[in-house]
C-alpha cells in the first residue's frame, strides 16, 4: 500500500461536520488531511440549514436538545469567524422560527407540543392565526394557529460548506479527492485511512465523519448508524415571500419551509428508512409541494429549481456520536441525524480539543458511542 501522506489527524469525510473538525484542528496546529471524493455532496447537499433545537426537541431527548442549545449559543460566533477566514458570507438569519398548525387537530397537537416546550424552559410563545400572519403574511388564512420560537434560526447550509472548503484550505487543510475505503487498522490501534485508488493516509488519530456511511465501514467497530432517507426541494423566486423558517403540521404531517439566499426556498423533507435508496419519488415530491402550498400558496408560483434525496446519519436516541471509540486512534464525529448543521460548531470545537488535548469537553461526554453499551435501552 502507498502513503499518500503522513498527517496528525486523517478525517474521513468532508461534509460540514469533517470540514468543520479538520478547519478546528488546524487552527489548534494540527496537521490534517481531509479524504472525500465528493466534498459536500451528501447530506451536507441536502440540508436546510436549521438550528432548530427547539423546534426539533423529541420527547425524551433532553440531552441532545442541551447539546443543541450549547451549539446554537457557538454560531453566531463561529458563523463571524469562518467568514472572516473565508470571505464568504455563510447566510446567518436570525428572524426565528414559526410553526404553524393547518387544522384543528394539527393546532391540539401543536399545544401539546408547547406545554412540553415549556416544561423544559424553553422560549416559545403560541399566536393566534391572526397574530401568524402578521409575523408571515403569506401563510394561507386556512392556518389555524401558531407556536413563535424566536431563537431557532437558519444558515445557508451549502454557503457554510463552500465557506468551510475555502477556511480549511487557508489553514493548511489537505483535502484528497478519494472515497474513503476503511480505517487502516494496526495492531489495536487506528493508524490513517485506506482510500478506494489503493494508497492510504497515514495519521496519528483518526476522524470518522462520513455521516450515514459511517455505520458499516471497513476496520470501524460496528456502530448503531444508519441512513435515514429524507427527501428535499429547492425552489427559487422567493424573495421577500418568507421573514423566517416556517414549519408545518399539515393535517399530521410535518414539512418546514426555510428561505435562504436572498430569493430562495428549502421545502422539506420526507424520513423514510429505506437504506440508502437515492430516489426522488412522485409521492414525496407530492406531499412536500402540497402540504407547503397548503400553507403558503404563493409557493405555486415559485420555480421548482432541485429535488434531491440523501441520508441524515440516524442513531438509537437521535443523538450524535462524538468523542473516543473502541478503537484507540479512532475519533467519532457523526451520527448527527436531523442535526447536522446545528451541531457543526460544537462538534469540530470539543473534537478539535480532543485531538489537542486528548481530554473531551464535558459537554460531549453524554454522546460517547459507549453510550449503548450501558444503556441496555439500546441494545
Ligand atoms: N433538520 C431537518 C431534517 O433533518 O429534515
Amino acid at each position: 500500500m502507498t502513503d499518500v501522506a503522513v498527517t496528525d489527524v486523517a478525517v474521513a469525510g468532508g461534509g460540514l461536520v469533517g470540514l468543520a473538525v479538520a478547519w478546528r484542528a488546524a487552527r489548534r496546529g494540527l496537521s490534517v488531511t481531509v479524504v472525500d471524493d465528493a466534498p459536500g455532496a451528501g447530506a451536507s447537499a441536502a440540508a436546510a440549514g436549521m438550528l432548530a433545537p427547539v423546534t426539533e426537541a423529541g420527547y425524551r431527548e433532553e440531552p441532545l436538545l442541551r447539546l443543541g442549545l450549547d451549539s446554537l449559543a457557538r454560531w453566531p460566533a463561529f458563523a463571524a469567524e469562518l467568514e472572516a477566514a473565508a470571505g464568504t458570507p455563510v447566510g446567518l438569519r436570525t428572524a426565528g422560527t414559526l410553526v404553524v398548525g393547518f387544522d384543528e387537530d394539527d393546532v391540539r397537537e401543536l399545544g401539546v407540543l408547547h406545554a412540553f416546550q415549556r416544561e423544559l424552559g424553553l422560549a416559545a410563545h403560541r399566536l393566534t392565526p391572526r397574530e401568524a400572519r402578521r409575523r408571515e403574511p403569506a401563510l394561507a388564512t386556512r392556518v389555524r394557529g401558531g407556536l413563535l420560537v424566536e431563537g431557532d434560526h437558519s444558515v445557508d447550509g451549502r454557503a457554510v460548506h463552500a465557506a468551510l472548503l475555502a477556511a480549511a484550505r487557508a489553514a493548511g487543510v489537505v483535502l484528497v479527492r478519494d472515497r474513503v475505503a476503511g480505517v487502516v487498522v494496526d495492531g489495536d490501534r487506528a493508524t490513517g485511512l485506506r482510500l478506494a485508488s489503493g494508497g492510504a493516509v497515514a495519521a496519528g488519530a483518526t476522524v470518522l465523519a462520513l455521516g450515514a456511511r459511517s455505520g458499516d465501514l471497513p476496520g470501524v467497530p460496528p456502530l448503531p448508524v444508519r441512513p435515514v432517507k429524507g427527501q428535499v426541494l429547492r425552489l427559487a423566486g422567493a424573495a421577500g415571500l418568507l421573514e423566517g423558517t416556517v414549519r408545518a403540521l399539515v393535517r399530521g404531517r410535518q414539512v418546514y419551509l426555510v428561505p435562504y439566499g436572498g430569493d430562495r426556498l428549502v421545502v422539506g423533507a420526507t424520513s423514510e428508512d429505506r437504506g440508502f435508496d437515492a430516489r426522488v419519488t412522485a409521492g414525496g415530491v407530492h406531499d412536500l409541494l402540497h402540504d407547503a402550498i397548503d400553507v403558503v400558496p404563493e409557493v405555486t408560483e415559485l420555480e421548482l429549481t432541485e429535488t434531491l434525496a440523501r441520508w441524515r446519519p440516524g442513531t438509537p436516541d437521535n443523538a450524535p456520536l462524538l468523542g473516543p471509540s473502541s478503537l484507540p486512534g479512532l475519533v467519532l464525529a457523526t451520527g448527527h441525524h436531523r442535526n447536522g448543521v446545528l451541531l457543526t460548531p460544537v462538534t469540530a470545537e470539543v473534537t478539535a480539543e480532543l485531538l489537542a488535548t486528548g481530554a473531551l469537553p464535558a459537554v460531549a461526554a453524554p454522546f460517547t458511542a459507549d453510550r449503548f453499551e450501558r444503556s441496555p435501552a439500546w441494545s
